[in-house]
């Protein structure tokens, strides 16, 4: 692992593992549990689930809004700072005037998690895997697994399957998962115009879903200037409770997923959302959110990347849900 310079770590502990400063927030794992404290608290979370949410927030950039890693601790991207907080959007936190939050600049805090992600997760153990298909993350010291954590992410300029651009996935790189053997293969038949057979493009988005080796991990597959097709596929648990700045739209493509709703400041349940495929639904911009997938399934998240809109929606001037239109 290389270190950069701004990152401030310790010697590898007893379990072997390094622990990470960022401002006031320290970071310590054990065989079993990421402790992390800050000047007022402190918290323990399964290493398992706390990998799994590093690893998201590191290959997201921090995503839209907020990350939370559990109902304590996350993140919250202003696209160029980041805050780390804890107890910020908990209401007993918030009452007990025990939470605390640091802005860093992206480069500083980005490094600094992806040095422990590296650090923190041990050969075998892949955080972005369905846990049914990675070994296990706990235990001292054992390895690393570098090629998982920094695996490309599919993030397409126009769309998969454009000349110069992400491509289709084949046996060769990525095999259809086995919950996936029965989902048709065959691509779709272009017939372009002369002159046009670099400018038509198209591909069997179900087959390209069928052979994802990771789960709950949006790729960019299509971009029509900010409107961006983020398809996923999704087994057991959402790593992160996705706080929102902006509406974003789910269309479930197969199966089915359990959303668990709740305000996006205080933790208070809103509503229980059961997707069944074929099913579309547009979460507001001012909710928290995680969902459960009992068999792997398909969803296609939309997403409206523009860049004003977390200003335009907490100044009032857009609505943050789409009853208001
Ligand atoms: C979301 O927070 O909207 C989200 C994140 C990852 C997924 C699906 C949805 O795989
Ligand atoms: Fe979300």
């Amino acid at each position: 692992m290389t270190i950069t310079e701004n990152v401030q770590a310790t010697q590898p502990n007893a379990e072997g593992y390094r622990e990470f400063d960022l401002g006031g927030f320290h970071f310590r794992r054990d065989e079993f549990f990421a402790h992390v404290t800050w000047p007022t608290g402190s918290h323990v979370l399964s290493i398992d689930a706390f990998l799994r949410a590093l690893q998201r927030d590191v290959a997201w950039e921090f995503f839209y809004g907020t990350v939370n890693f559990d109902g304590v601790i996350g993140t919250v991207n202003h696209y160029g700072t980041v805050d780390l907080f804890a107890g910020r959007y908990n209401d007993a936190y918030r009452k007990a005037e025990l939470d605390h939050v640091e802005t860093f600049d992206a480069p500083h805090i980005k490094a600094t998690f992806a040095a422990m992600l590296s650090d923190w997760t041990n050969a075998g153990f892949d955080p972005f895997a369905s846990p049914a298909e990675t070994g296990m993350a706990f235990g001292v010291k054992n390895g690393n697994n570098d090629a998982a954590v920094t695996r490309h992410r599919v993030t397409a300029a126009r769309m998969v399957g454009v000349p110069g651009d992400e491509q289709v996935r084949t046996d060769a790189t990525h095999p259809i998962n086995r919950m996936f053997a029965d989902v048709p293969q065959d691509e779709p038949l272009i017939e372009a115009e002369p002159g046009f057979e670099n400018e038509v493009a198209a591909f069997n988005l179900f087959a390209y879903l069928s052979r994802s080796d990771v789960t709950w991990n949006p790729s960019v597959v299509s971009v029509c200037k900010e409107s961006l097709y983020c398809p996923t596929t999704e087994e057991y648990i959402l790593p992160v409770i996705h706080g929102n700045d902006r509406m974003e739209w789910f269309l479930q493509l197969s199966d089915e997923i359990h959303w668990s709703v709740e305000d996006r400041d205080s933790g208070t349940k809103r509503a229980n959302v059961i997707m069944r495929a074929g099913d579309i639904c547009a979460m507001p911009g001012d909710i928290r959110h995680q969902g459960y997938s009992p068999k792997r399934s398909m969803l296609l998240v939309w997403e409206n990347a523009a860049g004003e809109l977390p200003g335009l929606i907490a100044s009032g001037q857009a609505p943050s849900d789409a009853t208001n239109y």
